[in-house]
């Protein structure tokens, strides 16, 4: 069963992975709709998190988070290696990525979500909103999921719940 096979891990742009995690985001998001990665997208690259599922050291996923103001992160470059698309890889990946940002507190991840994959982000936690709209000439929709909810039950210290659960079991 592939799903638990893989291991994700995040890598920088001088891990050995980075090259191949590349161009699997190329083969899988680009090419297909005849575009490359430009210069100006690849100036971006290190300023994000960028997240490679692999199996048997070989890159089978990608995607990348950046970081936003507010506690939020936009999750982009989502690819399943073709030879191992629906198996569950890109959903274990949104729980890889979900325990990743509530460790840091992230309180919204969003996404421009291809419509062809609006069910896979929707199955995973995500909610549309908005009209659909058009970005490198196939239709998008913006989606998006809360993590709020989470952290204030994993941490409510954090939260300041703790304090007020005590003072009610006190009365
Ligand atoms: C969309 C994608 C990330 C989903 O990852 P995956 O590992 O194939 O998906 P999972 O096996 O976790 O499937 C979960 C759900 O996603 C949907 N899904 C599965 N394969 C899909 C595919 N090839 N394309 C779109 N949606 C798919 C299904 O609704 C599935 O639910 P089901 O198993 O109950 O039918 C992956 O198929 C992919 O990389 N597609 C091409 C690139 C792309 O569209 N990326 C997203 C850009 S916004």
């Amino acid at each position: 069963m592939p799903e638990g096979s893989v291991i994700f891990k995040i890598i920088h742009l001088s891990s050995p992975e980075y090259p191949e995690y590349l161009e699997l985001r190329e083969a899988v998001l680009r090419r297909p709709i005849g575009l490359r990665i430009t210069e100006e997208e690849l100036a971006m690259e290190e300023h994000y998190v960028h997240i490679a599922g692999l199996i048997d050291s070989r890159v089978c996923a990608t995607t990348a988070l950046v970081p936003e103001e507010g506690n939020k992160m936009r999750m982009i470059q989502v690819a399943i290696s073709p030879d191992v698309q629906s198996k569950g890889i890109g959903s274990a990946m949104m729980r890889f990525i979900d325990e990743y940002c509530k460790l840091r507190s992230v309180e919204y991840i969003w996404c421009h979500a291809r419509e062809s994959a609006v069910a896979f982000y929707a199955k995973n936690g995500y909610s549309a909103e908005g009209e659909s709209f058009e970005k490198v000439g196939i239709p998008h929709r913006l989606m998006h999921k809360s993590l709020v909810v989470y952290i204030m039950l994993r941490y409510p210290y954090i939260c300041g719940l703790k304090l007020k659960t005590l003072h009610n079991t006190r009365h």
